[in-house]
C-alpha cells in the first residue's frame, strides 16, 4: 500500500461502520491510539489515551504494544518514535506540521545557537527531531517554568522556538533568555480587543490562555497553562463560565467531562476564519484513522543519528517532570 500525499488515499467500502473497525482493528493489530486534545471530537472518542504533548509522550514510552497510532501532529509521532524505536509510530496524515515547529529551521537554529556559546539551549516539544537534536533540554507547556527554574541560575539559556512561551517563561521565573523569534499561527490570531469585550459580555467567566498566545491576551487571563493545565483548572474550578483562548479541539473534553459548564471560545482577529482550528491538527481524520490501522502506514521515521541525539534532552525533560 503506498501513501499518496502523506496518507493512506483508500476507498472505504460501502457499509463500513469505521468506528466499529477501528475498535476492532486496534485489537487486531496490538494498536493504541493515543489523541492530542486539539483532535476532532471523533478521533479523541475513540481513542485509548488523550493527552497533552507531556502525557502523551509519558504514555507512549510505558505501552506494551506493538503500534502506536498518534493522532496529533508530526512532532508528535516524532517524539513517540524516538521515545519507543522498536515500535511502529503511525499518524494518519503526516502533513499534520506545525507552524510554530516549521518557524525553527534546524540549520537556522544551529546558527543561532553558535552565535550564542556557552548557553544551555532549552527547546519547547513543538520542533524537529533534528532541532532536538541541538538541545539540552526539552519542555513542553506543561513543565517549562519548572525545569527552567531548576536549572542552575548561572546558566545562561536559549529558548527556542515560541516566543510567547520563551516570553512568559521569562517573566515567571525571572530569567534572562534569549528566545528565538518563533510562533504558533493559531495562538497568534486572539483579538485582545474582542476578548475585552466577551470578558464584559460573561464578567463572571474565567479566561484561560495557553502561554503560546500573545503576552496581551496573557495578561487578561485568569489561568495561563497548557492543555492538561486548563482542562484541570476548569474542571477543579466553583466556576460556571469559561472563555478559552487556545484550539479549539479542547472544548470537546471541556464540555464532556463538567457538562453543566459553559465554555466559550476565545474569538480570532478575524471572525470570517475558523482560525482557532489548527489546520494541522485537523487534517487527521476518522476515514484516516481507519486506513491507518488497515494499513499500518503512514509510518514515522527518524533518522537514528538524529534520534539518539534527540533522545538525550527528552529523556532529561521526563526525568525533571
Ligand atoms: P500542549 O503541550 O498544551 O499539549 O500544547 C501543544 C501545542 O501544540 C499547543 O499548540
Ligand atoms: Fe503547532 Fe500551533 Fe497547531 Fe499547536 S496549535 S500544533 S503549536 S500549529
Amino acid at each position: 500500500m503506498d501513501v499518496e500525499n502523506g496518507f493512506v488515499n483508500e476507498p472505504i467500502p460501502e457499509g463500513t461502520d469505521i468506528r466499529e473497525e477501528i475498535i476492532r482493528l486496534k485489537k487486531e493489530k496490538d494498536a493504541v491510539v493515543l489523541a492530542h486534545y486539539y483532535q476532532k471530537g471523533e478521533i479523541q472518542d475513540l481513542a485509548d489515551f488523550i493527552g497533552d504533548s507531556l502525557a502523551l509522550a509519558q504514555i507512549a514510552r510505558k505501552l506494551p504494544n506493538r503500534v502506536i497510532v498518534l493522532c496529533g501532529v508530526h512532532f508528535m509521532g516524532e517524539t513517540a518514535k524516538i521515545l519507543c524505536p522498536d515500535k511502529k509510530v503511525l499518524v494518519p496524515d503526516v502533513n499534520a506540521g506545525c507552524s510554530l515547529a516549521d518557524s525553527c529551521p534546524a540549520d537556522e537554529f544551529a546558527a543561532f545557537v553558535k552565535e550564542h556559546p556557552g548557553h544551555t539551549v532549552v527547546s519547547y516539544v513543538n520542533t524537529s527531531a533534528a532541532v532536538k537534536a541541538l538541545t539540552d533540554i526539552v519542555v513542553t507547556s506543561s513543565n517549562a517554568r519548572k525545569i527552567v527554574d531548576a536549572l542552575p541560575k548561572d546558566e545562561k539559556l536559549i529558548f527556542g522556538p515560541d516566543r510567547n512561551l520563551g516570553n512568559y517563561i521569562s517573566s515567571v521565573t525571572g530569567r534572562d533568555m534569549v528566545v528565538w523569534d518563533g510562533a504558533c499561527h493559531v495562538h497568534e490570531q486572539f483579538s485582545v480587543e474582542k476578548l475585552v469585550q466577551l470578558k464584559n459580555e460573561y464578567p463572571g467567566a474565567k479566561v484561560l490562555a495557553h502561554p503560546e498566545c500573545k503576552k496581551a491576551v496573557l495578561l487578561l487571563a485568569d489561568k495561563v497553562g497548557s492543555t492538561a493545565a486548563l482542562l484541570k483548572y476548569a474542571q477543579e474550578s466553583d466556576e460556571k463560565e469559561f472563555i478559552v483562548a487556545t484550539e479549539s479541539g479542547i472544548l470537546h473534553e471541556m464540555r464532556r467531562s463538567c457538562p453543566d459548564k459553559t465554555f466559550i471560545p476565545a474569538p480570532p482577529s478575524d471572525s470570517t476564519c475558523a482560525c482557532n482550528d489548527c489546520s494541522f491538527m485537523k487534517l487527521n481524520t476518522l476515514e484516516k484513522l481507519y486506513n491507518t490501522l488497515k494499513y499500518e502506514q503512514p509510518e514515522i521515521t527518524v533518522d537514528p543519528v538524529v534520534a539518539e541525539k534527540a533522545l538525550k534532552p527528552i529523556e532529561r525533560m521526563l526525568a525533571m517532570s
